[in-house]
């Protein structure tokens, strides 16, 4: 259990430094690493798409949920959602069958169990699995854009994903800490916050073990 209240910082600050350590061991698996540097291919990229698109599916549902929070609902009004980016990523990936075929991972699939017991009823639980994911995508999200175009040939049609039409990433980033920061919860929903945060970065990496062990297969 974190102590969200040991210091004069805004929670934005806090969940950052506090995270680091859990950040790096999401960035540094092997899938991510090997799919950064080349070592992988397209089918691997579209595995991740897919279970991008399950998780994504679940998260957006419970945003729905979440939009008339008071506070939860000021993080969907950004407007990030990513499932009809993904629908048609996996649709030139895999091709216009794909919705029959996919699956989740079982580390997906504990992901979204997860996502199902905490992120429709709980705001700052919604908040933390909203915030890890889109505030990832605005940000590392970008560098690897840009190494599936220079690394696999894939081009803007087969990575909408990590597009944000109309979307100043920057500006977004920093609202969203101000909104963070603003969040009238209780120092009990500050250390919540915290600890889901870093739930969804083990699940992050989870799933991203799952898929070294398929692509290994
Ligand atoms: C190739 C892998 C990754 C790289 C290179 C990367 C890189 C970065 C960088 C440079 C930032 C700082 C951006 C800024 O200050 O504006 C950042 C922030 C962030 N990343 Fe990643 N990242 C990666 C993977 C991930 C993954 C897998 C997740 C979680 C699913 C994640 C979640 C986040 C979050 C939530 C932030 C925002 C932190 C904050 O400012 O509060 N990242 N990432």
């Amino acid at each position: 259990m974190v102590n969200a209240t040991d210091t004069e910082q805004g929670l934005a600050a806090r969940v950052r430094s506090m995270t680091r350590a859990d950040h790096e061991a999401a960035e540094t698996t092997s899938f991510v690493a090997d799919l950064m540097s080349g070592r992988l291919d397209l089918t691997a990229y579209a595995r991740l798409a897919t279970q991008h698109y399950f998780i994504y599916e679940t998260l957006e549902q419970a945003a729905s949920a979440m939009r008339t929070d008071p506070v939860a609902g000021g993080f969907v009004d950004f407007g990030l959602d990513r499932l009809p980016a993904l629908g048609a990523d996996l649709h030139h990936l895999r091709g216009p069958r794909w919705r029959s075929e996919i699956t989740p991972l079982p580390a997906t699939r504990d992901y979204l169990t997860r996502l199902r017991a905490v992120a429709f009823t709980d705001p700052p639980a919604f908040v933390a699995h909203h915030y890890t994911r889109y505030l990832g995508d605005l940000s590392g999200g970008q560098m690897v854009k840009r190494a599936l175009r220079r690394e696999y040939g894939v081009d803007a049609e087969g990575t909408s994903f990590y597009e944000f039409p109309g979307v100043a990433a920057g500006a977004v980033k920093r609202r969203y800490r101000e909104l963070l920061d603003e969040a009238p919860w209780s120092a009990a929903e500050q250390d919540r916050f915290i600890d889901e945060v870093k739930r969804a970065f083990a699940h992050n990496r989870a799933v991203f073990e799952d898929l070294a062990t398929a692509t290994a297969a």
